[in-house]
């Protein structure tokens, strides 16, 4: 696991090629398996997309709201899976995105294992939420919120074993 855990990075270029339907149930597998605070997984929802028009459309929307229309904050990937959360003002706020982190972060590893092509999407989910016309296409529960996605595909790149700086994080220690 953590040979998996050091190899993982983002991979932002993608050959177009979708990933294949076993690959995607294992990653699918590794979502479900995510911790979720108080079991609550009814205030989650996963969006596969595929939709070439829907992947078209936000990543030209993500790139107009950046400001710059030629950047392609989606990458070009064929693919991502969304995570929608429930939020709250409330002081359990910190959870629900955590949760929907939680299950990113396992489908992330789980490509490693695969070899295919993964990064995390927060920002343009920022964007997204701007598109209304996008968001009703994702068929989520009025309540909950796109957070954060996955976008994948096939690469060229790979994922090779890293040195990664014991430092990187402050680490302190109460004791
Ligand atoms: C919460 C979170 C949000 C992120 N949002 C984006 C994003 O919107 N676009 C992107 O290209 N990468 C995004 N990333 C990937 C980070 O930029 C990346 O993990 C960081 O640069 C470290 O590089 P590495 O993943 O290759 O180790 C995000 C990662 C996390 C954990």
């Amino acid at each position: 696991m953590l040979e998996t855990m050091c190899k993982r990075r983002s991979i932002r270029s993608f050959t177009g090629e979708p990933i294949t339907d076993e690959e995607l149930a294992l990653i699918l597998k590794a979502a479900q398996s995510a911790p979720i605070g108080r079991k609550e997984y009814d205030t989650l929802t996963i969006t596969v997309v595929k939709s070439k028009e829907f992947m078209e459309a936000f990543d030209k929307g993500a790139g107009e709201f950046f400001g710059d229309p030629n950047k392609h904050p989606l990458y070009g990937a064929p693919m991502i899976i969304i995570v929608s959360s429930a939020l709250c003002d409330g002081p359990r706020i910190n959870t629900y995105y955590s949760n929907a982190a939680c299950v990113v972060e396992n489908m992330a590893l789980e490509a490693v294992e695969l070899g295919v092509g993964a990064c995390h999407i927060w920002g343009a989910m920022i964007a997204l939420r701007q598109m209304p016309q996008l968001v009703e296409k994702l068929g989520i529960p009025a309540d909950q919120t796109p957070c954060c996605g996955l976008v994948l595909g096939k690469t060229t790149e790979k994922y090779e074993p890293r040195e990664i700086p014991a430092d990187r994080i402050k680490v302190t220690c109460v004791e």
